[in-house]
């Protein structure tokens, strides 16, 4: 790609933006705490069933605070229609972190998000991008898309790819409306084309690259449940979980972890 037609799809996309972009109601704010809400919502829901939920959920809890000492029960009536119930519980546990920690500065680096629970690079990303102006690309499965369809003729290329493309593309000063526009751009132009599913580098789709990653993150946080792996896994390689149990089972087996009752920690 040339700088002259990275400088022409930019144009192309932010007038179509300038036009056509959808009136969400977390655009109009960069309070972290509602950016997180509306992204947590957003993931794998549509958005136009995600607003009425996301308002009612602002007015019964519109901070960390009160999300932190609502009842379960009614935050999980809050997210019902949602779907994924588990998503509400790691944005209440993140809730509880944030106030715990008596901060009352939110984390602002992508690293520090993904400390979060139910955090992942997407949600990090995001935040760090809408509610903080960090400039760097947010990418989700519209915007894999966007990329795939403009510069791989509709061939899913690796991660590693989409992530340098994003960043080759990414016009600077402008990340937040960038994003968007890439995001509305895909889900309202790109909605019928058909995007084979993602293809995953060889290393990465690997029992090999799972065993890795898990034994890094245990290093971090010592301990961590079957389902809090599936989470921690959701948004950066999802793996279903038949096949991430074997590999727990297998990394037990070999003496790298302890697994029991659906729970992973390190060996002493
Ligand atoms: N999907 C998830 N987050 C979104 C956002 N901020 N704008 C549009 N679509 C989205």
């Amino acid at each position: 790609m040339t700088q002259g037609e990275i400088a022409i799809f930019q144009e192309k996309i932010l007038s179509w933006y300038r036009e056509n972009k959808r009136d969400l109601p977390w655009r109009s704010t960069k309070d972290p705490y509602k950016i997180l809400v509306s992204e947590v919502m957003s993931q794998q829901t549509q958005i136009s069933r995600v607003i009425p939920k996301y308002e009612a959920w602002l007015q019964r809890f519109p901070d960390f605070q009160s999300l932190a000492r609502a009842p379960l029960s009614e935050v999980l009536m809050y997210w019902s229609g949602l779907g994924y119930n588990r998503r509400a519980l790691n944005l209440q546990k993140a809730a509880q972190v944030i106030v715990q920690d008596g901060r009352d500065e939110f984390p602002t680096s992508v690293a520090e998000l993904m400390k979060l629970p139910g955090v992942g690079e997407y949600t990090a990303s995001a935040v760090a991008c809408f509610a903080h102006g960090a400039q760097i690309p947010v990418i989700d499965t519209n915007i894999r898309k966007v990329i795939t369809s403009e510069f791989f003729n509709g061939v899913m290329p690796d991660e590693k790819i989409i992530g340098s493309t994003a960043q080759e593309i990414l016009p600077k000063g402008k990340a937040k409306d960038w994003n968007q526009a890439l995001m509305d751009y895909s889900s309202l132009v790109l909605k019928s084309v058909k995007i084979p599913i993602a293809k995953q580098s060889h290393f990465r789709s690997s029992d090999r690259w799972y065993r890795g990653q898990i034994i890094m993150l245990l290093l971090d946080v010592k301990v961590i449940s079957l389902s809090g792996l599936l989470d921690y896994f959701s948004d950066k390689n999802p793996i279903d979980q038949e096949r991430l149990e074997a590999i727990l089972l297998k990394l037990s087996k070999d003496d790298l972890i302890i697994y029991e009752d659906r729970t992973a920690s390190m060996r002493q």
